[in-house]
């Protein structure tokens, strides 16, 4: 199957960043948020975003538009019915995800791909809720989308080899670098990355020094260009804990247990910069 529609539900961070990536790249996107306000807010700030590129120069007017010409918003999960290819960008949540997946499995064109940027969960779990496992893959893009070039792809042990190719293909076609993972928690780049990030929160609470002497640590002795409080700020604290959450369950490796602060802090609503508030006060948009 050519692919052409892309379908795109959840429009959060990487959902919003996803639409941006197929739409540039020359696809027709539809995307699907709970509400239309949300719905509203993914055409707001591609507009946004794409308005920042012709500002700096990196995209014309003409382009500017063919873009957003290619995008729609939707509410509605049937308007993905003639999708090729769907992108799943939900909270990560198994219950939640494997309950769209049967949704998207009942609404979705016979031969469509159903796939999910999760980072942790099972993708295995998501393709048996539906009655096409063979045509279900992770694709894991990473935040921000449109900047970071690497895209995991991971199929599930049901996973057919021509999805798999024509996974790739869109990914090369979004100008992406894939890599092939195993369907196992964290993949490769989280299952490295987040018991770092675990262990930073850990030393923050533990009192060993403070948030911008830990990022500074990082930065300076490492060469990394993000600390590892800054980091988990961007990923968002609620996503960090989920993903950290799927690593010790799968694992039950007592040193993958979820910091206590990162728990706290999710408890009290400081998610990071989405929200204004994670490790860091963040400036309203
Ligand atoms: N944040 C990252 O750095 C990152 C990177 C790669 C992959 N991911 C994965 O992408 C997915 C989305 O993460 P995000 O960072 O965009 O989160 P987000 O919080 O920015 O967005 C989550 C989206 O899920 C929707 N949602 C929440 N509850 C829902 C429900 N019950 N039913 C349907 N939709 C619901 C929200 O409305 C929102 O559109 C997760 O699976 C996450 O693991 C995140």
């Amino acid at each position: 199957m050519a692919v052409k529609r892309i379908g795109v539900v959840g429009s959060g961070l990487m959902g919003s960043g996803v639409t941006e990536v197929a739409a540039k790249a020359g696809y027709e996107v539809v995307v699907r948020s709970r509400t239309q306000a949300g719905a509203d807010s993914t055409i707001a700030g591609l507009e946004k975003s794409l308005g920042r590129q012709v500002e700096k120069g990196r995209l014309d007017d003409t382009a500017r538009a063919e873009v957003l010409g290619r995008v729609r918003a939707c509410t509605d999960l049937g308007e993905l019915a003639e999708c090729d290819l769907v992108s799943e960008s939900v909270v990560e949540d198994l219950p939640t995800k494997q309950e769209l997946f049967a949704e998207l499995d009942r609404v979705c064109q016979p031969g469509a791909i159903l796939t999910t940027n999760t980072s942790t969960l099972p993708v295995v779990e998501m393709a048996m809720r539906t009655g096409r496992p063979e045509l279900v893959c992770g694709i894991h893009f990473f935040n921000p989308a449109p900047m970071m070039p690497l895209v995991e792809i991971a199929p599930a042990i049901t996973t057919s080899g021509d999805t798999v190719a024509e996974a790739r293909a869109f990914v090369e076609a979004c100008g992406k670098a894939a890599v092939l993972v195993k369907d196992q928690a964290g993949f490769v780049v989280n299952a490295l990355l987040f018991p770092y990030l675990n262990n930073a929160v850990k030393l923050l609470d533990g009192g060993v020094a403070t948030r911008d002497d830990i990022d500074a640590a990082m930065k300076g002795g490492c060469n990394f260009p993000m600390g590892p409080l800054e980091l988990l700020d961007l990923v968002g604290l609620d996503t960090s804990l989920s993903i950290i959450e799927a690593l010790h369950d799968e694992s039950s490796d007592p040193n993958y247990a979820p910091a206590r602060l990162l728990r706290r802090m999710v408890t009290a609503g400081r998610l990071g910069r989405k929200r204004g508030a994670g490790f860091y006060e963040y400036p309203k948009k």
